[in-house]
């Protein structure tokens, strides 16, 4: 438990910089465990969710060295962990490998820590098995089994956005044998389709229709992680609340990923897009966020897979805009570390926000001046952040519960706030 006071803020400004992307950490780390050869990763994510992934390819047998923020990992063919595969908080980590050791014919128990424990598993599990997995879990909730089985490739129209389930099958079907078609009707985040790529793999993806041909081998490769947008965006909330200017360097750009970027402006907020290049697939740029006045807007679920990490601070974001916000469709929120809707409307309404729940998302009314509270971060990085901001743009001072949650996707979010916020 780590109490943290925080008091209000009057601007944010100057360069930031941020932690590399973690959905592509996870990404790297996975596919070069099972590639041929040592790939090189640069500006890894080493947060607790990655390192729950690092050990855990460990565990299937991968060679994982660390210098710096440079991983080199010397892929092997995966074999039946001796020990449950502790996931740690990291749904990424869980469904993902539990798809890709599939593939690869072997078995696994697949463990988490009380929030993983909670979260739905047949998302993934159901399609598996589809595709020939003998895998299984008690009420969809981990422990997950794996048992040694032969795949085959599946078409498979998504019920849910999800890039989770979709990487899961993806990655499976490397293994499997046939063909493997993904039909989805609104296009979750592309980062294993595009990574995918840089291991030697064949596969199209245009339109939400994504075809590979199965099985085929990894190659190693050497790749440099983009700054994560999701974090990014804890600094693009402070200086839209803050009315400020405030710069953000390298940060993903991908479009699968920026619909926090796409709704703000829609709200009112100025920013632009410069040194844009790219790293291996993925598309990066440095974000100027001027100073802006937001006002009210409606969101709806073909907004949500390109910022379902990001809604929280949208929420936030919509407390300090004029007029009412409406966000829909954004149910996924109560299955993510915590549950978000919830916990969102409950901390936020503490501090004197208009806002009312709906089982898929919040109708909020601004602007409004947050007070300072006494406020539950859940446990969940992505609250504890979202209120540290809220705390910011109040008055009087709040106190943050346990705060130590920020090391899963963020480590020194404190100390770079701080390094930029203006008392
Ligand atoms: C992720 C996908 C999203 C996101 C999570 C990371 C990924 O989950 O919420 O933080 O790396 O694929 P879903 O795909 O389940 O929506």
């Amino acid at each position: 438990m780590k109490n943290l006071i925080i008091k209000p803020a009057k601007k944010i400004t100057g360069s930031v910089r941020i932690p590399p992307d973690k959905s592509i950490s996870h990404r790297a780390a996975m596919l070069a465990s099972g590639a041929s050869g040592t790939s090189v990763i640069e500006n890894f994510l080493l947060s607790a969710d990655c390192k729950s992934t690092l050990s855990a390819v460990a565990a299937f047998g991968a060679k994982v060295k660390k210098k710096g923020s440079t991983i080199t990992v010397t892929g092997a063919p995966f074999s039946t962990p001796a020990k449950p595969v502790d996931c740690g908080n990291s749904g990424t980590t869980v469904r993902l490998l539990a798809g890709f050791a599939a593939g690869q014919g072997t078995g696994a128990v697949f463990t988490g820590d009380s929030s993983l424990s909670k979260r739905p598993m047949k998302r993934v599990t159901e399609p598996l098995k589809l595709m020939g997995a003998s895998i299984s879990c008690k009420n969809g909730r981990l422990p997950m089994r794996l048992k040694k089985a032969e795949l085959h490739g599946i078409n498979y129209t998504m019920p849910v956005p999800s890039a989770q389930v979709k990487s899961a099958l993806l990655l499976a079907a490397l293994g499997a044998s046939g063909k493997i078609k993904i039909n989805e009707k609104i296009i979750s985040r592309d980062h294993t389709e595009r990574i995918l790529k840089l291991f030697g793999v064949r596969i199209s993806a245009a339109a939400g229709k994504i075809r590979m041909k199965c099985p085929q081998a990894l190659k190693a490769c050497k790749i440099k992680v983009p700054g994560d947008i999701s974090s990014a965006a804890f600094f693009i909330c402070a200086a839209a609340i803050l009315k400020s200017r405030l710069k953000i360097m390298d940060v993903g750009v991908n479009p699968t990923r920026t619909g926090f970027l796409r709704a703000l402006k829609k709200m009112g907020l100025k920013y632009s897009l410069s040194n844009k290049r790219f790293l291996g697939k993925e598309p990066v740029a440095d974000i100027l966020v001027m100073k802006s006045s937001l006002r009210g807007a409606v969101f709806s679920a073909k907004d949500m897979p390109s910022m379902i990490d990001e809604v929280p601070l949208l929420a936030l974001c919509a407390t300090q805009a004029e007029g009412k916000t409406i966000i829909s469709g954004a149910g996924e929120l109560a299955v993510k570390e915590c549950d978000r809707i919830e916990a969102t409307y409950s901390e936020l309404r503490k501090m004197g926000a208009d806002i009312t729940k709906r089982s898929d998302g919040f109708i909020i009314r601004g602007p409004v001046k947050l007070k300072g509270a006494g406020v539950s971060g859940f446990a969940d990085h992505r609250i504890i952040m979202m209120l540290a901001l809220a705390a910011l743009a109040a008055d009087g001072k709040s106190v943050i519960d346990d705060t130590k949650g920020v090391e899963i996707s963020f480590p020194g979010f404190f100390k770079e706030l701080g390094r930029h916020i203006k008392t």
